[in-house]
């Protein structure tokens, strides 16, 4: 067989503030495999179909000595992350031709040959019957895992108290309300949007603003005290929750985008509520707990999603020559939902 074309986004420059497609990564559609011949060594030939455009990997765009809790991209090198493939040729007893497998190392490239580093992170399933491979990345992913796994920690939701969810429309978000909205909860969801909060109402929120239009102090002050606030975000809206909460509060500290591509530090002073308050403030890296709670997550999750008895939405952009510009839409808020990037069809 002659070799094929193995598109690869590559990192090429550490951003100064928010990533630039075709300048901190660049699309190369020049590299080529030969499914044939291409060394295996106890490796398998994945199909890459869908990957994942995840706010964390902002992060992993910087100097590879900074340490962080995940390794920096490196300069030349292909970018990788969440993403759902199909094995193609095997030369590993535990992967054959056909498997469905998942991991967070995956190359954003066309075909992808696993490092024996990344075997530990390889996951084979069987698709539940009418649930696309790409909610694998969203509410049946590493998303869906961390509202669930961090929920289930640290909510200790009580029926008829208040809870936040800031970022709502997100997978993350999403699958907060419904969680929250599970356990009896009045649940007030922020996002940048009037789609996001349409959706976000969809997902049950009884009551949705817009941090950019509303002021989310007064909102707080209006619909609070809050007992569970969910961030996703950080800075000024965390410090409105920190000065809008209930006596013995729970906090969830999960994502703090309004960081992720600034280097200014906000001022929180609201903070002595924790104190004032008792706040618990519980932060969540879900790599911490996935090893025990996964089996869990896979074996109710995924029926709930296809049964549509838990909700997800998802804002799709075909082709890997998207994966840049879906890299900065998640830092900006121009994803509709868990951002995907469909490289290949299933066939
Ligand atoms: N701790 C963990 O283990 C873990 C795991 C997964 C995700 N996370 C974090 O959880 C958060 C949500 O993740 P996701 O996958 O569900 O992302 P997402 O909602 O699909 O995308 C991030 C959203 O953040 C919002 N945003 C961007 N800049 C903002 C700003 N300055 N202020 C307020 N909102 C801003 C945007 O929505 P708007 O249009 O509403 O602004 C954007 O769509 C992220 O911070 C992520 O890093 C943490």
């Amino acid at each position: 067989m002659a070799p094929i074309r193995n598109s690869q986004v590559i990192f090429n420059e550490i951003p100064k503030g928010l990533p630039e497609p075709g300048k901190t990564t660049i699309f190369n559609d020049k590299n080529t495999i030969d499914p044939e011949t291409v060394p295996l060594d106890g490796s398998f030939l994945v199909k890459v179909l869908v990957l994942s455009a995840d706010p964390y990997m902002r992060g992993k765009m910087r100097p590879v000595e900074v340490p962080s809790y995940t390794p920096a991209y490196l300069p030349g090198k292909a970018i990788y992350g969440y993403g759902v493939g199909k094995v193609v040729k095997s030369d590993h007893s535990g992967f054959s031709k056909g498997d469905y497998v998942t991991s967070v190392m995956m190359d954003h490239a066309e075909y992808w040959v696993p490092s024996k580093d990344d075997f530990s992170t390889i996951k084979k399933f069987t698709p539940e019957p009418g649930l696309p491979l790409s909610v694998y990345l969203g509410a049946a992913g590493m998303p869906g895992r961390t509202a669930y796994i961090a929920w289930s920690m640290y909510a200790h939701a009580k029926k008829g108290q208040v809870c936040f969810v800031s970022a709502g429309a997100g997978p993350v978000g999403a699958f907060v309300i419904q969680l929250a909205k599970r356990d009896g909860m009045k649940v007030i969801a922020s996002a940048g949007s009037d789609e996001k909060l349409r959706q976000c109402k969809e997902f049950g929120a009884d009551v949705v603003f817009n941090y950019k239009t509303q002021s989310t102090e007064e909102v707080l002050a209006k619909e609070g005290p809050i007992d569970v606030y969910w961030d996703n975000v950080g800075g000024a809206t965390l410090d409105a929750a920190f000065g809008n909460a209930a006596l013995h509060a729970r906090f969830i500290i999960c994502g703090f985008i309004t960081q992720y591509n600034s280097q200014e530090a906000t001022p929180y002073k609201n903070i002595a509520h924790i104190l004032f308050k008792r706040i618990i403030v519980s932060g969540f890296l879900v790599f911490d707990h996935e090893a025990e709670w996964e089996d869990k997550f896979y074996a109710e999750i995924p029926k709930l999603l296809a049964s549509g008895q838990l909700k997800y939405s998802e804002d799709r952009s075909k082709g890997l020559e998207k994966s840049g510009e879906a890299l900065l839409e998640v830092q900006v808020g121009k994803n509709v939902g868990k951002k995907i990037i469909v490289v290949a069809d299933d066939d």
